[in-house]
């Protein structure tokens, strides 16, 4: 059975005071989050160690980062690399979310190098895709997404991608207050998975956890989570507040 995952983002907010307080909040909150469902916190850089320590030993809790490095080490002064993120038993990363899609030119093919670094390395990659209000009023959304997953995904093989973590997040929704309807978000799902599956077979397609995300927050998660194909939600703005965030994760399927 695949994983249902209420994903935090934090970006780039909160004080180092401010992320232990909510991190603590959320930990003593949630103290049983079962077998197949996951808690991951996206935290800046600095404050992993903190997380780690605070939320690392809470069942059902792991930590993510929000950005790695295309490239293995070297000269590349702040940046933070894969290899790093592993050797502070960082589990998972965020990669290609629209922000740095857009403010950092990040392209397809650098992408699909983080990812090949991630998977090589063993830290697990949630791989963001989702269309502007542009392509959504062309009705080209579909194609779209598709290409951004089949440009950096698919030279991966059947096993790479078992298990896999997508987040569609369409950036019309992204901290707007303007959520996808949750039949627009399982049209996308639905479409997602049936291009995995188009390619690499049901079985695989159907372990691949696919997050929604864009204003989820407390009042909209149980009807976006019961749809069949959205497995959980990338979250931003909610994720800052620990009481919205534990009814979000409460909301998991
Ligand atoms: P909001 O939940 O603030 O809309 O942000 C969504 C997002 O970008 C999560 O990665």
């Amino acid at each position: 059975m695949r994983k249902q995952i209420a994903a935090a983002n934090w970006k780039m907010n909160l004080t180092a005071a401010q992320a232990h307080t909510l991190t603590h909040a959320l930990c003593t909150s949630n103290p049983a989050v079962e077998d197949n469902r996951l808690v991951i916190l996206g935290v800046p850089f600095p404050y992993i160690p903190m997380a780690l320590s605070v939320a690392g030993a809470t069942k059902g809790f792991a930590i993510a980062a929000q950005n790695c490095y295309h490239k293995k080490s070297g000269a590349y002064t702040g940046e933070v690399s894969v290899e790093m993120l592993a050797s502070m038993q960082v589990e998972y990363v965020i990669i290609g979310h629209s922000e740095r899609r857009e403010y950092f030119n990040e392209d397809h093919a650098v992408l699909a190098e983080k990812v090949n670094l991630c998977l090589a390395g063993g830290v697990k990659p949630i791989f963001c895709c989702g269309e502007p209000l542009s392509i959504r009023e062309a009705g080209t959304q579909n194609v779209f997404t598709e290409t951004q997953l089949r440009e950096s995904l698919f030279h991966l093989s059947a096993e790479q991608l078992t298990g896999f973590v997508i987040a569609y997040e369409p950036i019309w929704a992204i901290g707007t207050g303007k959520t996808a309807s949750s039949e627009q978000a399982q049209e996308m799902h639905a479409h997602i998975r049936s291009v995995f599956a188009g390619q690499y077979g049901a079985t695989v397609a159907d372990s691949i956890s696919i997050l929604y995300g864009g204003s989820v927050k407390a009042a909209n998660a149980t009807e976006l989570f019961g749809k069949p194909d959205v497995d959980g939600g990338l979250v931003g703005g909610a994720s800052l507040v620990a009481e919205e965030f534990t009814t979000i994760i409460n909301s998991l399927q």
